[in-house]
């Protein structure tokens, strides 16, 4: 049975004394884990281990906790499963909460002589070659409904692919169009399955399902279906998962690797505690906004999608596990309204949001009700381009269904559980404000 979960993220003034009480004792922990003077030292090339952490129960902790620059992988009524290196897990300590280490993930077996690659058990996942392989092959079956483009290249070179589903894809037609993003935290491989799943369903079933058939001939959906190839294939480099999340960039000055890209989106970036200053940390927010080429590639991307001076992209989802929730902005502030969400806003975000979630089983809610995070992509997508942005965290619902790293077998179940949730985004994309009976207030030149 699931936990319950916290619910309403207020800010009390306990909580807020509580939170500065942590703060400070994790200043005071830092301080004696890297001493005033001496060259900070470079964290062990070991992968780091989830740990379950009993204690943080609001908000306010579990984004304290955050500031050890841990990621927070797990909420829970009065626990989390956070993911820290040997560092990070002293620093949790420190402040006073107990500690138990989950299993890491598996191995490949020496003798399978397939390293770089996904071990026994997962080889049903795409690593980056095969995606992109299975997307041509898409591309070439389907060439009226579906195209490619190469809209950038990751730090390493590899190529950043942007898919267009609809009618008559060659065409930029005056259509709602909607987005779907995957793979920003290298470790979450699921969500490029999710990614190929939407192809593959979309494509095989135009013309014969209703509903598909409808959104490709009304919509233009894009698909890009990794964000961080660079990370993803870094993470399956050594037979063993590494338990990567950021992306492959080098951080100068020191011997860290890898911004959080889900820390590095332009809005708000970096103004609330929701992210780290720190390169070793699993939530570092590089050096400034979209300093990461795979943000930068992605938010021009977007950004290109105006027309007119208007934003052609209504709403969208990024794809992330796990924790099987359904999120909605903002991150970067425990308000449900205020500067940049009106209550009609927010209440067109929920009852879309919960509607969705209805349908695959997740849980919905605000995503600073798990901790506060800034720099996020979907705050980025509304913030600034103002298109209603989900963040789905897929399956599992806890460590004990895998974790970060699901057997193979869960891929089918575990992407079909999105599809309906999927289409009810698209079939609301041509006026979101519907969800709550604003049609005519906000819709009325729609068509
Ligand atoms: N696991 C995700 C992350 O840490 C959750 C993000 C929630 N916040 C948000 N703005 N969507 O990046
Ligand atoms: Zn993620």
């Amino acid at each position: 049975m699931r936990p319950r979960r916290i619910r309403g993220g207020r800010t009390t003034a306990l909580a807020a004394a509580l939170s500065l009480a942590l703060a400070a004792s994790i200043a005071a922990a830092q301080a004696q884990a890297s001493p005033a003077g001496t060259p900070p030292t470079t964290r062990a090339a070991e992968p780091p281990h989830q740990y379950e952490v009993s204690g943080p129960a609001t908000p306010a902790q579990r984004t304290a906790l955050t500031a050890t620059g841990a990621s927070v992988d797990e909420v829970h009524a009065r626990a989390v499963v956070i993911t820290a290196d040997r560092a990070q897990a002293a620093l949790v300590r420190q402040l006073g909460y107990r500690l138990k280490k989950l299993p890491d993930p598996p191995r490949t077996p020496a003798s399978s002589g397939r390293i770089k690659d996904f071990p026994d058990g997962y080889t049903k996942y795409h690593n980056y070659d095969e995606a992109t392989k299975e997307i041509d092959t898409l591309v070439a079956k389907h060439p009226d409904i579906l195209s490619k483009q190469v809209i950038g290249k990751s730090h390493e070179g590899r190529d950043i692919l942007a898919l267009k589903l609809s009618k008559n894809v060659t065409k930029d037609e005056k259509e709602p169009e909607v987005l779907f993003t995957a793979h920003q935290h290298a470790r979450e491989h699921l969500t490029v399955e999710m990614a190929l799943y939407l192809l593959n369903e979309f494509t095989s079933k135009y013309g014969s399902d209703d509903r598909i058939t409808k959104m490709l001939d009304s919509r233009e959906i894009w698909v890009i279906p990794d964000l961080n190839p660079d990370g993803g294939e870094f993470d399956i480099s050594t037979g063993e998962f590494q338990m990567w999340r950021k992306n492959r960039q080098p951080n100068s000055g020191t011997n860290e690797v890898g911004t959080d890209l889900n820390r590095n989106w332009d809005f708000k970036w970096g103004c609330c505690n929701g992210s780290s200053d720190d390169p070793g940390d699993e939530t570092y927010r590089g050096p400034s906004a979209a300093s990461a080429p795979e943000v930068k590639v992605v938010s021009d991307f977007v950004r290109g999608r105006k027309v007119g001076g208007k934003q052609q992209i209504t709403a969208a989802i990024d794809f992330h596990t796990y924790s099987e929730l359904v999120l909605w902005p903002f991150g970067f502030t425990n308000d449900p309204t205020g500067p940049g969400m009106t209550q009609d806003e927010h209440d067109t975000f929920a009852a879309i949001g919960k509607k969705m979630a209805a349908s695959n089983g997740y849980t919905p809610e605000q995503s600073s009700e798990l901790y506060i995070t800034d720099g996020a992509i979907d705050d980025w997508l509304w913030g600034d381009q103002r298109i209603f942005a989900y963040t789905f965290e897929m399956y599992p619902s806890s460590n004990g269904g895998g974790g970060f790293y699901p057997k193979d077998s869960v891929i089918p179940k575990e992407t079909a559980r999105n599809k309906d949730a999927v289409l009810q985004l698209l079939e609301t994309a041509d006026c979101p404000y519907r969800a709550i009976g604003k049609e005519g207030q906000y819709c009325k030149n729609k068509g």
